[in-house]
C-alpha cells in the first residue's frame, strides 16, 4: 500500500458487533488498493455528517445505455479538488449472473483477478439486483473491464429506467420443494427481453421474480413488479415413514402444537385411525398406531408451514405449476406493495406454457411502458387506474382467486348474481371446449 490509511472510528465501531462486518473487507482490501483507501475515508466522512456524497453522471460502454452506474465524489476542497482523489470517480458494473448461478471456483478467482486488475477488488454476488456487483472502477478503465468479462460471455445487467436482470431462487438444482424450472423460467423471460434491459426506455425500473414454492425464497412477492410463484393443485404428497421419524423424535405434543395448530386454514386435524376422512382430497399419514394426521387439501392455502416444519415428510403435490402476481415493490410513492395475484394457477412444463409466460411478461412490460408515469412503478400504476382496468388492457378475466382475504371480507355484492353466475360458466364451459 503505497498510501496511508486514513483513521476511521467510526467505522471501526462497526466491527465491534457479534458478526463480521464489511468494514473489515474494506480494510484488508485498502491493504493493496490506494483507491480503498479513500473509499474508507469518504464512508467514515458520511458518518460523521450523516450526508451522502455520491452523485451520478454518464458513464458506459459501447452499444449500452445503462449496466454501468456511475458515481463521482461531490466530497471537494475550496478549488473544486476531491478530499479523497483516489476514490473520486467509483463506478459499479452491474453484470448478469451466469444461467443456473452456479459458478466453479476457477471460475470466481478469474472474476477477483479481472476486478484486482482494473477495479477495487470489491464484489458483491447476487443481492437483491440479481447481478454480481463489480464495485469501485474508474472511468478510464470502465470498458476495459467489461470488454474482459464480455470476452468471457458475461453481459451487463440492468439500471437506470429499465428491465432489471432478474433473480430466481435456487429452486429445481437443490431444492425439494421446487414446482417448476425456475433457471428456464428467468431465461426465457430476460433473454427474450434483453432490449429493455440495454437501451433503458421505461417509465422506471421493472423487475421479474422467480420463486419456486410459496416459501418465495427471493421475496419475489414483495420486490417485484412481476412474480412467478411455484405451487400446485393437487394433494401435499406423503411420505409417511418419514413423518413417523420426525414424530418418534419431536413427540406427538409439538406435531399437535407446532404444525396441526399452526395451520392457517385449520386444514389439518389429528384423528384416530377408524375416523379418517374417505375421498379425493385428503392426504393421510399414520403418525403412531393409534392416530393418523389428515390434511384437507381444499381448504389448505399452500402456506408452507406444515411442509417446510416436516422436511421430506411433506412435499408439494405432483400437479405442479406456477401462481403469477404482479406490483410488488419497495417504499417510493404509495409505500411498499404486495404482489396482486392475476394468475392463480397455470401449467409451466411444455414449451407452450413458457411461450405463454412469455407472451404474459411481455403484454405486462408493453402495458407498463405505454401507461405508467415517469418514476411510478407496476403497483403504483395499477393502483391509479385500477386493478380492473389492468386487467382488462392485458386481456385477463377478472377471477375469485384474486380476492385477497376470502375468508374475513364481508364485502360481498351480489347485485346481477345470477347473470355474472351466468357468464362465469360460460366462461368456464368455453374453456373447457377450447
Ligand atoms: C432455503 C431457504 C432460503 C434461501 C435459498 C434464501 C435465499 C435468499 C436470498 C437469495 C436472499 C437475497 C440475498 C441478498 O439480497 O443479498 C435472501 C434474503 C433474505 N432472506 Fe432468505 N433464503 C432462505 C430462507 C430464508 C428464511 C427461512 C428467512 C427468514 C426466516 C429468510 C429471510 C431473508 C431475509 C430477511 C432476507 C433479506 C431481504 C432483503 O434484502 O431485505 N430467508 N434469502
Ligand atoms: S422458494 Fe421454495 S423452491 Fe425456491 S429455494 Fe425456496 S424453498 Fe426451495
Ligand atoms: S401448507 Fe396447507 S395444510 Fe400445510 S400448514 Fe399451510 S395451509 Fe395448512
Amino acid at each position: 500500500m503505497a498510501k496511508q490509511m486514513i483513521e476511521t472510528p467510526l467505522l471501526d465501531q462497526l466491527e465491534s458487533g457479534p458478526w463480521p462486518s464489511f468494514v473489515t473487507g474494506l480494510k484488508r482490501l485498502a491493504k493493496e488498493k490506494d483507491m480503498m483507501v479513500d473509499l474508507l475515508g469518504q464512508l467514515e466522512t458520511s458518518y460523521r455528517t450523516r450526508k451522502g456524497y455520491w452523485k451520478g453522471g454518464t458513464v458506459g460502454v459501447f452499444g449500452y445505455g445503462g449496466g454501468v452506474i456511475p458515481r463521482f465524489t461531490e466530497l471537494k476542497d475550496e478549488n473544486d479538488q476531491p478530499l479523497f482523489p483516489d476514490a473520486a470517480e467509483f463506478h459499479t458494473l452491474r453484470v448478469q449472473p451466469p444461467a443456473g448461478m452456479h459458478y466453479t471456483s476457477d471460475l470466481l478467482r478469474w472474476m477477483c483477478d479481472v476486478w484486482d486488475k482494473y477495479g477495487s477488488g470489491l464484489i458483491a454476488f447476487h443481492g437483491q439486483s440479481g447481478d454480481i456487483m463489480f464495485q469501485g472502477i474508474k472511468t478510464e478503465n470502465v470498458q476495459a473491464a467489461f470488454d474482459e468479462l464480455n470476452e468471457h460471455g458475461f453481459d451487463l445487467g440492468g439500471a437506470g429506467p429499465a428491465l432489471r436482470t432478474s433473480m430466481s431462487c435456487v429452486g429445481a438444482a437443490r431444492c425439494e420443494m421446487s414446482c417448476y424450472d425456475e433457471a428456464r423460467a428467468l431465461r426465457t423471460v430476460i433473454n427474450n427481453n434483453l432490449d429493455d434491459m440495454h437501451r433503458p426506455a421505461l417509465p422506471y425500473k421493472f423487475k421479474f421474480k422467480f420463486s419456486g414454492c410459496p416459501n418465495d425464497c427471493v421475496n419475489a412477492i414483495q420486490r417485484s413488479d412481476m412474480a412467478t410463484i411455484g405451487t400446485w393443485r393437487d394433494n401435499i404428497q406423503v411420505n409417511e415413514g418419514l413423518v413417523q421419524e420426525w414424530v418418534a423424535k419431536h413427540g406427538k405434543t409439538e406435531l399437535v402444537n407446532q404444525v396441526i395448530n399452526m395451520c392457517p386454514t385449520k386444514a389439518i386435524r389429528l384423528v384416530p385411525k377408524d375416523q379418517v376422512a374417505k375421498g379425493d382430497g385428503y392426504s393421510v399419514a399414520a403418525v403412531d398406531a393409534q392416530d393418523c394426521m389428515e390434511i384437507d387439501n381444499h381448504n389448505c392455502v399452500r402456506c408452507m408451514h406444515c411442509l417446510n416444519v416436516i422436511p421430506g415428510g411433506l412435499l408439494p403435490g405432483k400437479d405442479k405449476g406456477v401462481t403469477i402476481l404482479v406490483g410488488g415493490k419497495g417504499v417510493l410513492k404509495i409505500g411498499a406493495t404486495m404482489g396482486t395475484v392475476i394468475i392463480p394457477f397455470m401449467k409451466l412444463e411444455s414449451d407452450e406454457d413458457f411461450e405463454k409466460l412469455n407472451e404474459l411478461a411481455r403484454n405486462i412490460l408493453d402495458f407498463f411502458a405505454e401507461n405508467a408515469l415517469e418514476h411510478e412503478r407496476t403497483g403504483e400504476m395499477i393502483d391509479r387506474i385500477g386493478l380492473v382496468n389492468f386487467l382488462e388492457g392485458i386481456g385477463l378475466d377478472v377471477d375469485p382467486h384474486m380476492i385477497l382475504e376470502p375468508r374475513s371480507n364481508p364485502y360481498v355484492r351480489t347485485d346481477g348474481w345470477d347473470e355474472e353466475v351466468a357468464k362465469w360458466n360460460e366462461r368456464k364451459a368455453a374453456a373447457k371446449a377450447g
